[in-house]
């Protein structure tokens, strides 16, 4: 058979064309890979300038794959680098086994929660196993999660097809109801929306009543204004029964700036009469250590919610790695939009469980220009500020107290709380 090198030679077919094969005795088309003699496919094209076999199943070529891609591979290949290729594919084909075990494994640690949703996602018409997994593996578990999630999202993280996801879309929102709905459907929703005490009087009157669920709340205010020791008071409190201000469930932190202090959550669980072994048990933790890792985790967050019941995400700070990563001007669009992306996730997540508070924690920025006034502003700018649903500004008082203002929020009105940080944590 002739070389690669030689293949621009009048004689030879070109990709597209016809020509017959001497290995099957048929015709075949130049270019094409066929699945049958993939192996055959595979080292000849790396010695040889024939390639083909039956149209191949598109998962496993690509269509685009074209006959000089292959033939750029060419005769230099020697026998040692197929048999290293051949390794590479047995060690791919266990990698593929073993994350097939750890999937099923995984269900098995599921909530009997978390399985009901999962059910009901195997439910949806056109849903194999195969598109399940998929569907799982990219932390789309629930019904909500594909009804609310944009089609793009979905098929960057799983991996399925357009028409796939529009139909999975579509029959999950047909199951979920999802559309008009009156006024009194939501005021009968919002009586009875759940909250979390701050464990200061006043300052749960700032929020009517605690921190509520089902939206992002956004901390800000300059260093040491007690950002972090609120986020981690609403970890504890959290876990406190209904009756005292908690949700009976978990907190999931996602600390970006390496000031997460167990021995402060055994101080305030001290200060709530808890177990502290038992506090801190309940406490996911995960230390992102930039902005991607940042963003990654929060989308695998989706997947903790139900199995772990976490009801309180926070994330100190939202926009620390954003800041220092994106230097300069030039970056500041792209910046924008990927922290308007992350906004967006964490927003979906209280979308997908209505039950889930999002608290974020924001630094603030100087503005030189004014000279009256207060000279800072949250960080982010206006992206962070419609991103989140309740903002709160909190600046020094005297001593340990520490003040809380309400700057925007689609209910409540302006106003100012006074609180203190002690040693057993956050109080009036
Ligand atoms: P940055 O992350 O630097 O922007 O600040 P922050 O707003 O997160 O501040 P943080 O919540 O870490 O507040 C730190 C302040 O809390 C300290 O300066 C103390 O005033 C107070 N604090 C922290 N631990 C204790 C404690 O054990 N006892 C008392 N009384 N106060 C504490
Ligand atoms: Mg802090």
């Amino acid at each position: 058979m002739a070389k690669a090198s030689e293949t621009n030679n009048q004689s030879q077919p070109l990709v597209g064309e016809p020509y017959f094969c001497k290995e099957c005795k048929r015709n075949h088309t130049k270019g094409k890979i066929y699945k049958e003699h993939l192996n055959f496919a595979k080292i000849e094209s790396k010695n040889d300038d024939v390639i083909d076999d039956d149209v191949i199943d598109d998962d496993i070529i690509d269509d685009d794959i074209e006959i000089s891609d292959l033939e750029s591979k060419d005769d230099n290949t020697s026998e040692e680098e197929v048999a290293l290729d051949d390794e590479l594919n047995e060690i791919i084909e266990v990698d593929e086994k073993v994350d097939e075990d750890d999937f099923d494994e995984g269900l098995k640690n599921y909530s009997d929660d978390a399985i009901a949703c999962v059910d009901a996602v195997k439910k949806l018409p056109g849903v194999g196993e195969a598109t399940l997994k998929k569907l799982i593996k990219a932390g789309f578990g629930s019904l909500e999660s594909i009804a609310y999630t944009p089609p793009s999202i979905i098929q960057k993280e799983s991996g399925l097809g357009d028409k796939t996801i529009a139909k999975l879309i579509k029959s999950s929102m047909d199951k979920l109801d999802i559309g008009f709905k009156s006024a009194e459907d939501v005021w009968e929703h919002r009586k009875n929306i759940a909250r979390i005490t701050t464990s200061s009087q006043e300052l749960d009157n700032l929020f009517h009543g605690g921190i509520e669920t089902g939206c992002v709340i956004e901390f800000f205010g300059e260093f040491r204004t007690g950002k972090t020791q609120l986020a981690h008071q609403l970890c504890v409190n959290v876990q406190l029964p209904k009756e005292d201000g908690g949700l009976s469930g978990n907190a999931l932190y996602i600390d970006t700036e390496g000031t997460f202090r167990p021995e402060r959550i055994i101080q305030m669980a001290e200060g709530h009469d808890l177990d502290h072994k038992k506090v801190l048990k309940n406490i996911v933790f995960g230390r992102a250590y930039n902005s991607d890792h940042q963003i990654m985790l929060i989308k695998e967050a989706g997947n903790l919610i139900k199995e772990k019941n976490i009801k309180l995400i926070i994330v100190d700070s939202l926009i620390g790695h954003f800041r220092s990563e994106y230097v300069g001007r030039g970056t500041l669009a792209n910046r924008q939009q990927t922290i308007n992306t992350h906004l967006h996730d964490l927003l979906r997540l209280t979308d997908i469980f209505p039950d889930l508070c999002v608290v974020v924690t924001n630094q603030v920025q100087s503005k030189p220009d004014v000279f009256y006034g207060n000279p800072t502003v949250a960080a982010g700018g206006n992206i962070v500020a419609h991103g989140s649903t309740i903002r709160v500004y909190l600046r020094k008082g005297k001593g340990e107290q520490r003040v809380a203002k309400m700057i925007d929020a689609p209910h409540l009105p302006e106003g100012e709380a006074v609180f203190s940080i002690t040693e057993n944590g956050i109080t009036d």
